[in-house]
């Protein structure tokens, strides 16, 4: 089977480095309508910028020394950042991603069982399933189709995550219950100007009273499927189906959730447990798109492996061709691309190199695997599309604090290995039976909104492949 030709490259799409600081009002329009198009060069070539933002002393850190001290090291003096939680809090409220002390510790610790890499493994089987069940949409002639596959991408890792987490029992009315989380994590999870500006919590934020009926609605649907869910335990608790609903349900009580964590965290875990996997996984099909060599490598793989009756278990690691190019598509296109943290207390960092970062209590520290990922300092061709350098032999060699998609430290992803084994699965199953190609309509542009997603959409041709 051939590897990934080293060196092979086609630079993706990403705005182009400022050379000249942005006014305040262009900062202002640059956060609210795409923030990844507001990094200057400094940005992706120093180790650390010191600077204000809208009056709050605000570090941006590239060093993986300084990375490691925030996020790690002494991790417990730093909490979710102000504006993230501003943005977050009221859809989520204390689910795992936006609770702080000792709610977090408590819940992370009563829901990790279900993420170990053992408990994940056994998610496999339905992974292709699901994958299996979601190509029949493709199934339209040997011309193919052109569809949106950012589209596409959302429903399957919705379907998948439905499917493992919850048995397919979530009520909805529509049967679009994606679909409505997403626009609702959309209306509601933006940042409005009065946060950027730092104005009073009582001051109405018009963008996300306009997501309150939705939220209400949602929150309703939530309870009904709690509610379905006990009766079904009650009534015969060998029938009920062994999942991370009854998992959360069964930890209701005094020393573990209160009904309000587990509906917050079943939220939680449907927002942020499909839209990361599924932008990746299209970021992934486009870049491909590009790489002939690779997308060669990839098919040779995938085809043998298959072929050999390996278990869907087996294929992470039987097919690292298809992990690299998904791990790489991470690199350019991270799904989360902005960690930040606010600083509780005084603190300083001292790199080896003698030099010494003070971060004064309040700070803000933007560690953003955006810029990280495409650093200079780090990364040989940083905007190349190369997923050679994650092959074994060469994945070794990136540092731990370099390569951030998952983030890191105590409030690492909890989904990381769910997320890296249904993204082998889901590729494989796709590209074995069909290839997708790029159209003259297909000219992505990344935009942050919750994650780096492509502005228009990603229209690709999905022909059969031959057999
Ligand atoms: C490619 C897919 C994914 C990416 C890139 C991703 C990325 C991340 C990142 C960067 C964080 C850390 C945020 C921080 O430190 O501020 C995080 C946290 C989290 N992720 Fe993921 N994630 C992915 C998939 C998933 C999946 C599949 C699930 C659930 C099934 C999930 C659930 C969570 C939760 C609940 C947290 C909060 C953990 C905590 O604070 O203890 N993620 N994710």
């Amino acid at each position: 089977m051939d590897g990934i030709p080293k060196g092979a490259g086609f630079q993706p799409p990403a705005p182009v480095p400022r050379t000249v600081p942005p006014s305040r009002l262009e900062i202002i329009r640059t956060v609210l309508k795409n923030p990844l198009e507001l990094w200057g060069l400094p940005s992706y070539t120093w180790p650390w910028i010191v600077t204000r933002f809208f009056g709050q002393t605000t570090i941006i850190a590239n060093d993986p020394g300084l990375i490691r001290h925030v996020l790690v090291d002494n991790a417990a003096n730093y909490e979710m950042s102000e504006i993230r939680q501003l943005v977050l809090r009221p859809i989520l409220r204390d689910g795992l991603l936006t609770a702080e002390g000792p709610v977090w510790k408590r819940s992370r610790k009563a829901m990790a069982p279900v993420f170990t890499p053992r408990h994940a493994r056994g998610f496999a089987r339905q992974m292709r399933e699901q994958s299996e069940q979601f190509l029949e949409r493709y199934e339209a002639g040997t011309e193919g189709v052109v569809r949106d596959i950012a589209v596409d991408m959302t429903e399957l890792t919705y379907a998948i995550l439905s499917e493992t987490l919850f048995s397919g029992g979530i009520v909805s009315e529509k049967g679009d219950f994606a679909k409505d989380v997403d626009d609702l994590l959309h209306s509601m999870g933006r940042i409005d100007p009065f946060d950027l500006l730092r104005a009073p919590k009582w001051i109405p934020r018009l963008t996300r009273l306009r997501g309150l009926g939705v939220l209400r609605k949602f929150r309703d649907l939530v309870r009904r499927t709690m509610d379905q869910r006990r009766t079904m335990i009650q009534t015969d608790r060998e029938k009920a189906p062994d999942d991370f609903l009854t998992l959360l349900l069964e930890l209701e009580g005094p020393d573990g959730l209160t009904p309000e964590e587990i509906e917050d965290n079943i939220l939680t875990f449907i927002g942020a447990g499909h839209e990361t996997t599924a932008r990746a996984l299209a970021w992934t099909l486009y870049c491909v798109a590009h790489s002939p060599d690779i997308l060669d490598a990839m098919e040779q793989e995938i085809d043998t492996v298959i072929a050999s009756g390996a278990d869907p278990v087996e294929w992470l690691d039987q097919m690292p061709n298809v992990r690299a190019s998904f791990e790489e598509a991470m690199r350019l296109y991270p799904p989360a691309p902005s960690i930040n943290r606010d600083a509780i207390a005084d603190d300083r960092y001292a790199a080896p190199n003698g030099e010494v970062v003070d971060i004064a209590k309040g700070t803000t520290v933007l560690v953003m695997p955006w810029t990280l990922h495409r650093h200079e300092l780090y990364w040989d061709r940083p905007r190349i599309f190369d997923p050679s350098r994650f092959l074994p032999g060469e994945r070794e060699k990136i540092g731990r604090f370099q390569y951030l998609p998952f983030g890191a430290g105590p409030r690492v992803c909890i989904g990381a290995t769910f997320a890296l084994q249904e993204a082998v699965i889901a590729l494989a199953v796709l590209m074995q039976k069909y290839r997708f190609q790029t159209t003259p309509q297909t000219k992505p542009w990344p935009v942050q909104k919750l994650t780096t997603q492509p502005a228009g959409g990603l229209p690709m041709r999905i022909t059969p492949r031959k057999p």
